[in-house]
Formats: C-alpha cells, structure tokens, sequence
C-alpha cells in the first residue's frame, strides 16, 4: 500500500509545526499558504514564528535545502493541493471576531471553498483548526455540495492541543489524539496517519463531530478557569494577608487538583485562551445554552482584572500618579518561549501605563518586533539592562528564563530605585531582597 500523502492547509502555529511533524513521521507533506512572504521564508528553512525547534525540522524536511529528506513542500495552488492530498488538515486560524465575542470562520469557510471543488478523487478533509460547535456539520455539508468526487469525500475532525513554546514536543508526542468522525473510513485513515510513533502511549480518542469539537473548548475553558481560580485565590490572599505562590503549592499536592496551571500573575492571554472562552460563550448563547457558561464571564473578568490590577500596583509604586516616571517593563509575549504579543497582558499593562502618561521601556526576548507592530508608540530597549536605565519602577510582567538569571546587583546599580512588581511570582524574592530591592509580587506578603 503506496503511503499517504497528505496537504496541511495554513501554514501558522498550528500548521506550520503539523506539516513538519507530517514530514519527520515519513510522509509526503504538501503545504499550502495564501501568504506568499510565508511560503518564502518556509521554503528557506524558516519559521514564521519564534518557536523552539521548528527550524530545525524544517531544515531536516524542506525540499531543496541541503541534506534535507525533501519530504515537505509547500505551495499557493489549491489545484496542486487537491490533486495531491489523501488526506488534506485544515489548520487555518479562527480569531475572535471584531468587536464580538463570537469566532470568525471566514478563513476556515474560505479554505473549504477553495479546495472542494479540486477534490475529484475519494479524500478525507481533516478539520483542526478550533472551531464553535456545529461546525463540522455545516462544513461536512459544504464539501457535500462542492466537491465533485461527492460521496467519496469525508470529513473528520481532529482538534490539536498544542502549546505554543513546545508546539514541536506537544505535536509529535501529543498527550490525547481526538477524533470525530462520521464514517468508517476517516476513522481507518486518521488510524494510518497516527498509528506512528506518534502515538505511543497517546490515548485514540474516537468519537462523533460535535463532542470532537466540543472537547477543544472545554479543555481551554478549564485550564482559563484554573488561571482564574487561583488569580481569584491571589486577590483573597491579598486581602487576608495570605501567600498564593505557597497555597496553589499545597493545594496543588492533591491529585484531584493537580499542581499545573496554578501559577497567579497577571493571568493568561495569548491567541487561544481569552478567544476560546468568548467564542464558547456566544455559541452556547445561539444553542440556548448560555447558562451553563455564565461561569467563564467571571473566569474573564477575574482574568482582565489582574492587568489593572498590577498597573495600580505600579502606580501606587511610584507615588500615585505615572506623569513622569519612567517604567521598566520586562516581558511583552504573553507568555515565555515565543514572541506572540496577542491578547498579551505584559504589552496591555505596558500600554495602560503609557497611556496614564508613565514612560515605559519595554524588552522581550522574542517579541520585540511583534511588540513594536502592534504598541509603537512605547518606548523599547534591546536589552533588560537598557530597559530599566533610570526606571523608578521595573515590572516583571513575562517569566522568561533570561530574567529569571538577572543579576540583581547589576540592575540595581542603572535604576533610580531598586523597586521591582513581580507580575508572574516568577522570580526569586530572597535573592532580590538581599541586593536591596522592595519586592512585590501578587497575592504575597509584602514582607
Ligand atoms: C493553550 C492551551 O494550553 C493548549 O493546550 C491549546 O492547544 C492552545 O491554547 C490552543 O488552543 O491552541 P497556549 O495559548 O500556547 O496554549 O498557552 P498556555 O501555555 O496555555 O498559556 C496561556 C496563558 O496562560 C499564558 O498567558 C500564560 O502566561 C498563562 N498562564 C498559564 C498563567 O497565567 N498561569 C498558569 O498557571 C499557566
């Protein structure tokens, strides 16, 4: 049996690693982007984000590179595509709409549109992007109407539930492989495409369309809520006089709690969290089910409130008002290991504060150009050092490792005064107290 070939469809986070991740299992990966820079900088062995690893397996897999297996290729063709694919991954993004909750799927609609009517052999289309419930139906009905091979053609939905920061790790060695599925065949297909050493020790997960879907979003919704939970804890702790950092610790120690995703800060953001809740929250309003998620309306605010939170913390820091006071802001991803500044806390704090009148000095590790795309108009610095320069006030608002091994002695001696907010109860308190510094985390002691 000659073996699958198999086109993924976007080339972003999710894509761009699944393709990859295709390519090193040994199968023939045909990738295809409407961005023609993508495409380009993907055939040039390079990621179109920061992501660990990424470049590496491209190096390994793009044809044309030198020593490459040649197995990966991309393309803006959608007839290349369909007459290529056995089975084609749909994995497109779908951004919270403009000014709603509720997801956009142009681009998943687009996708399906544009390949269906080149689908005139049997295929399976495999939808991974995360999508509302119902989805899959209306989509399964789409390829119906506009693929000629009809029948011949199945749909499967696969939800994906990488990391960004371990995208590569997280793929290749996924803890659940999830499938709906209507028919047998995308079944038996998606069984040949995982029954690879990428499922050793994953569970196979089958089932039907809607719970496929529906396992995404509560999987996020649960991981937002936990953030939330424990951010919730912190705001407690702070008005009793209560540390978070030790009691997520110990209530982490119960296994039915588990000790992950317990880190309080300046809560989550990023492209999936904050999205995948408000998009869940609209559709479950449009199936009459809103109630059920009145909840994640609280998870959200308790989650928006931490960002004000810590710029009044800054604020109260600096004497009451920021008119004039120069702000060190460390971190602007939203979280370590990428440089991915949407829905980003850190850059939504740096940018209150610039918008109250502080003057804030901002470096990341990876963000920087994101960063200065989406906030020109706040100052930058290429380095932490350069950043808190005659700052009154250093935030630690992204727990990379580069600021974890910051010399306390060092900063101190550019700052005007050695006044640190640790917004990700990231750092070492003993060691910054030792050098001088006031030390405030969020949801500790003050000490
Ligand atoms: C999240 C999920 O973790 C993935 O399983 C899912 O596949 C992905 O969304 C997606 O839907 O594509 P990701 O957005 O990469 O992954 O980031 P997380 O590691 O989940 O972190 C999200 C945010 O929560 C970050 O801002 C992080 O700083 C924050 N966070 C995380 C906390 O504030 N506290 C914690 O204890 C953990």
């Amino acid at each position: 049996m000659a073996p699958l070939k198999i086109t993924v469809i976007g080339t972003g986070y999710l894509g761009a690693t699944h393709a990859v991740a295709m390519a090193e299992l040994g199968f023939e990966v045909l990738g295809l982007d409407v961005v023609p820079e993508k495409i380009a900088m993907l055939e040039a062995g390079r990621a179109p984000m920061y992501e660990p690893g990424l470049e590496d397996l491209l190096a390994r897999h793009v044809a044309g590179l030198p020593g490459s297996s040649g197995r990966l290729r991309f393309t803006r063709s959608w007839e290349e595509v369909g007459a290529f694919g056995d089975v084609h991954f749909v994995c497109v993004n779908t951004p919270q709409k403009h000014g709603e909750y509720a997801c956009d799927m142009s681009y998943v609609d687009a996708a399906f549109e544009s390949l269906a009517p080149h689908l005139n052999g049997p295929a399976l289309v495999v939808g991974k992007s995360t999508v509302p419930v119902g989805s899959a139906a209306r989509l399964a009905a789409k390829l119906a109407e506009l693929a000629p091979a009809g029948a011949d053609v199945e749909l499967a939905w696969n939800p994906e539930f990488l990391r960004e920061g371990f995208a590569v790790q997280d793929t290749l060695h996924p803890d659940r492989i999830v499938i709906g599925v209507r028919g047998e065949r995308g079944e038996k297909l998606l069984r040949e495409v995982y029954e690879t050493p990428m499922s050793e020790g994953s569970p196979l997960v089958v089932t039907d369309f809607p719970t496929a879907e529906l396992v995404k979003t509560a999987a996020n919704s649960f991981l937002a809520t936990k953030i939330s939970f424990i951010n919730a804890m912190a705001e407690v702790c702070e008005a009793a006089g209560g540390d978070v950092v030790k009691l997520a610790e110990a209530i982490g120690h119960d296994e039915r709690i588990g000790s992950k995703f317990l880190r309080a800060g300046i809560g989550f953001g990023g492209g999936c969290l904050p999205k995948d809740i408000r998009a869940f929250m609209a559709r479950a309003g449009e199936l009459g089910a809103d109630q059920a998620l009145t909840f994640l309306r609280e998870v959200d605010s308790i989650n928006m409130r931490r960002r004000g939170h810590m710029v009044e913390l800054a604020r109260e820091a600096v004497g009451g008002s920021f008119l004039g006071k120069r702000v060190a802001v460390l971190g602007a991803t939203f979280k370590p290991d990428s440089d991915d500044v949407r829905d980003s806390p850190a850059l939504n704090v740096a940018g209150q504060i610039h918008l109250q009148g502080g003057q804030v000095t901002v470096y990341d590790p990876k963000g920087m150009d994101n960063a200065r795309r989406v906030f020109p108009t706040l100052g930058y610095a290429d380095s932490a050092l350069a950043a808190a320069r005659g700052a009154e006030v250093v935030l630690h608002l992204t727990e990379w490792r580069e600021f974890r091994d910051l010399d306390p002695e060092e900063l101190g001696a550019v700052v005007t005064d050695r006044l640190l907010l640790d917004g990700r109860n990231a750092l070492d308190p003993a060691r910054w107290r030792a050098a001088g510094w006031t030390y405030r985390a969020m949801g500790r002691p003050q000490a």
